[in-house]
C-alpha cells in the first residue's frame, strides 16, 4: 500500500510559523503511530509571487490535484497591496479552491470547557458550543461574472456578480445535509431571499434538498439575523448552510464564539477521487495576521486542528484525529496559552513553538 501523500503550503506570514507546529505532529504520528506520510512542500501566495512572480506556480496546482491531502497556512501580507489584482497572493487561494473543485467548506466552531471563560461573550452563552458551518466554496460572487473596474459615464465603477446555479446550491446542500444527518439533524440556511433573487433559488432549491432528508429539521434565516443570533444564542445551531460570501463572514464571527480566530480549523471538501475520498485541503480560518508575523506569538491551535480534520476526512484515522484534538483540549485546560487567548496581565504567554512542543508532550501522554 502507497504511504497517504500531504502538500503542505505554508504560505506566508503566520502561515509558515503554525505550520512548523503542524510538521512536529506529522513527525510524531510517523514515529508513534507508524503512519509515515509522503510530505511535500511548496510555495503559495506572496512567498510564490516572490519566487515565481505569481501566487501559484501551475506545477503547484499539478501536484495540488494528484496528492491526498493538501494542508495550507495563510497567505497575504502589506507588502503585496500594490500588486496588480490577477497576482496577489489570495488569487493563489482561490485558484486552488476553484480548480480543485472544493464546494464545501467545513467551519466548525467549537468552545473546548478551558476556554468557555475567555470568549467575549459570556460563559453560559459559549459553553459546550459545538456548530458547524458548511460555506459554499466555489461561486458566488467571489467567482460571478461579469466583474472588474471600469470607467463608465466619466467614474471608475467596480463591479462583482452574485450568482449561482441550482446544482452549485445543491451539492453544497447535500453535503451540509449529510454531515446533519451524523450530528444533531437539524439544519438552518442562511441568505437574504427578501432582497437577492439568488437568496430565492437559494431557499428553494435547499428546501428541495431537504425532501432527501426527511430526519433533518431545516430552518431558514436571513443571514443579517443569523448574524445577530450567533452572537446571542449561538447553541440554538447545529448545522449551517450558507453561501461564500456570508459564510466567510460569519465564520469569522463564530470564531470569537470559541475564544480566538486562532482556534478555528476549516477543511474544504470536493467530489470523491477514484479512492472513494473528497478532493481536499485543509487551512486554518485565519489569515497571515501581519501585524504579529516572525514574532512566535501565532495559535498554532487552528492549523493543528485542521490537521486533525485531514487525519478524519482524508486518511480514515479517525481515532488519531480524535487524539489530537484531546491533546489540544489538554494542553488547554493545563493552561498553556499563546497570548489571543490570555487577558490577565502578568501572565506569560506561550510562544507558538512552546504550544506545538506541549501538544506534542500532550500527544506523548495519551499513549
Ligand atoms: P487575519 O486573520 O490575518 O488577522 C486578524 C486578527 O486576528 C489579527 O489581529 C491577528 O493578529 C489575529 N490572528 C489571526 N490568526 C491568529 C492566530 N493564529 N493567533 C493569534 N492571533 C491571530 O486577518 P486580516 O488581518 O484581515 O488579514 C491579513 C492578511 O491575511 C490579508 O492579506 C488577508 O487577505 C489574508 N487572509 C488570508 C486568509 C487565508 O489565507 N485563508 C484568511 C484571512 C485573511
Ligand atoms: C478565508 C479568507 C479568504 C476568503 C481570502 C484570503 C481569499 O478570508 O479563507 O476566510 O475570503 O475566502
Ligand atoms: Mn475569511
Amino acid at each position: 500500500m502507497t504511504n497517504p501523500s500531504l502538500l503542505i503550503l505554508p504560505g506566508d506570514g503566520i502561515g509558515q510559523e503554525v505550520m512548523a507546529e503542524v510538521r512536529k505532529v506529522i513527525d510524531w504520528i510517523g514515529a508513534k503511530r507508524d503512519v509515515t506520510f509522503d510530505v511535500s512542500e511548496d510555495l503559495v501566495g506572496g512567498a510564490a509571487y516572490d519566487e515565481h512572480g505569481v501566487p501559484l506556480a501551475d506545477e503547484t496546482m499539478a501536484k495540488a490535484q494528484e496528492v491526498d491531502a493538501v494542508l495550507l497556512g495563510a497567505v497575504g501580507g502589506p507588502q503585496y497591496d500594490d500588486l496588480d489584482f490577477s497576482v496577489k497572493p489570495e488569487r493563489g487561494l482561490l485558484r486552488l479552491r476553484k480548480e480543485m473543485d472544493l464546494f464545501a467548506n467545513l467551519r466548525p466552531a467549537q468552545c473546548f470547557d478551558a476556554l468557555a471563560d475567555f470568549s467575549s461573550l459570556k460563559k453560559d452563552i459559549v459553553s459546550g458550543l459545538d456548530i458547524m458551518i458548511v460555506r459554499e466554496l466555489t461561486s458566488g460572487v467571489y467567482f460571478g461574472e461579469p466583474r472588474g473596474i471600469s470607467e463608465v459615464d466619466g467614474q471608475r465603477v467596480g463591479v462583482n456578480t452574485q450568482r449561482y446555479t441550482e446544482a452549485e446550491i445543491e451539492r453544497g446542500a447535500r453535503a451540509a445535509f449529510e454531515l446533519a444527518m451524523k450530528r444533531d439533524k437539524r439544519l438552518c440556511s442562511m441568505e437574504k431571499a427578501n432582497v437577492m433573487e439568488s437568496g430565492i433559488l437559494w431557499r428553494d432549491v435547499v428546501t428541495e434538498v431537504s425532501k432527501d432528508y426527511p430526519e433533518v429539521e431545516l430552518s431558514h434565516m436571513y443571514a443579517d439575523n443569523g448574524a445577530m443570533q450567533l452572537v446571542r444564542a449561538p447553541k440554538q445551531f447545529d448545522v449551517i448552510y450558507t453561501d461564500n460570501l456570508f459564510g466567510d463572514i460569519l465564520s469569522d464571527c463564530a470564531a470569537m464564539l470559541t475564544g480566538s480566530l486562532g482556534m478555528l480549523p476549516s477543511a474544504s471538501l470536493g467530489a470523491p477521487m477514484e479512492n472513494g475520498r473528497p478532493k481536499a485541503m485543509y487551512e486554518p480560518v485565519h489569515g497571515s495576521a501581519p501585524d504579529i508575523a516572525g514574532e512566535g506569538k501565532a495559535n498554532p491551535c487552528a492549523c493543528i486542528l485542521s490537521f486533525a480534520m485531514a487525519l478524519r476526512y482524508s486518511f480514515d484515522m479517525g481515532a488519531e484525529a480524535d487524539r489530537l484534538e484531546a491533546a489540544v483540549e489538554k494542553v488547554l485546560a493545563d493552561g498553556v496559552r499563546t497570548g489571543d487567548l490570555l487577558n490577565e496581565a502578568g501572565v506569560k504567554p506561550a510562544t507558538t513553538s512552546e504550544m506545538g512542543n506541549a501538544v506534542i508532550a500532550a500527544l506523548d501522554a495519551s499513549l
